[in-house]
Order: C-alpha cells, then structure tokens, then sequence
C-alpha cells in the first residue's frame, strides 16, 4: 500500500503550477481533460508519489467542492494492486465504496473513492495502475 498521490482542488492549473515549480521544484508530468468529471487534472510527480491539480470545467463534484469550501486538499489516492478485490473486501468489512464497480480514472487508471465519513473527513482514493 503506497500513498499514490494527493488531490487538490484549485481555480486554475495554470495559475496553481508555478509554486509547485519555483518552491518545490516539481514538474508537471501528466495533464487530461477529463470530461465525464468535468474536470482537468494536472499531475506533479513527488518522489514515489504525486501531487494532482484539479480545475472544474463544469458543474459537478469538483465545481461543488470548489463553490462551497474554496481551493484545498480534496482527497488523499492509496495505490492498491487488485481494485476489484479491496473493493470487494470492504464492502465485507462494512465500508463500502461509493461506486459498486472500480470506475475508470485519469491516467487509464481504474479508481473507486470512499465515503469522507469513513475516515474522519477526508475523502479516499484507490487506485490501481493502468
Ligand atoms: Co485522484
């Protein structure tokens, strides 16, 4: 189990990226446009993990976020090996995710999120590697 990168909602990738670079000297390493979220995603590689901006396009999940609590921390993505199989296992544990199938994510990647009342607040990604 590895943190796989940590997800923050911002107004403009364009105008988020240069702190990474000039503070952090991160690089951006992968942006999509990913439509059926309404979302761009821009991601900065960290060492073994990474940082992904995320801009809304349109209404949805993240333009909510956005509206109501400002630019921040959004979610924190766990790299697991078999998706289908964690998913399964948690629903047998009590918490269950909020897709019933693994969906498909930026990067190809094959992602499900848990509910932020599972753990004190914050919103958790799995993801498993394309
Ligand atoms: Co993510």
């Amino acid at each position: 189990m590895t943190v796989d990168h940590i997800g923050i909602v911002v107004k403009d990738i364009e105008a988020a990226v240069p702190f990474y670079q000039k503070a952090l000297g991160l690089e951006v390493s992968h942006r999509e446009d990913v439509p059926a979220y309404k979302v761009k995603v821009a991601f900065l590689q960290a060492g073994e993990t990474s940082i992904e901006l995320l801009e809304p396009t349109g209404d949805g999940g993240i333009a909510e976020f956005l509206a109501k609590r400002g630019p921040g921390m959004h979610h924190v993505a766990f790299g697991v090996k078999n998706i289908g199989e964690h998913m399964k296992r948690l629903v047998q544990i009590g918490l269950p995710p909020i897709e019933k199938a693994p969906r498909d994510g930026s990067r190809g990647h094959k992602v499900c999120f848990l509910h932020p009342k599972f753990a004190d607040g914050v919103l958790v990604e799995l993801v498993e590697h394309a």
